[in-house]
């Protein structure tokens, strides 16, 4: 679903996720390296992955209604920031999505 990862360091990576048109139902779940995201959209337009590997002990987040939820212990999230609505303040992975022109790439930064 999406293209090779282009490096140009060590600790960065990019990815192409493909023309804003393809994503026509958000969230969308993309596959990237063996492992899920959720490509979300804020209210100011920014596009984000958020990782379905829950922060609390790594459940694998699904969603349910209108809501991110982690079946394993009952956390939820929004679907914007991926923010923990009902438990204690944590938030999903993020990954930051940029749009050049129309094409959508997601920056990961490792430490
Ligand atoms: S592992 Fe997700 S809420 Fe506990």
């Amino acid at each position: 679903m999406v293209d090779s990862p282009k490096s140009s360091s060590s600790n960065y990576k990019e990815v192409k996720l493909g023309s804003t048109n393809i994503f026509t139902s958000l969230p969308c779940l993309i596959s990237i390296d063996q492992e899920n995201y959720f490509l979300v959209q804020n209210q100011s337009g920014r596009y984000s992955l958020l990782s379905d590997v829950c922060p609390h002990m790594w459940g694998t987040i699904i969603i349910r209604d209108d809501c991110f939820l982690c079946p394993d212990h009952g956390w939820r999230f929004d679907l914007s920031k991926g923010i923990c609505i009902n438990g204690p303040r944590s938030q999903m992975y993020n990954i930051d999505v940029i749009n050049r022109n129309g094409i959508l790439f997601a920056q990961f930064q490792y430490q």
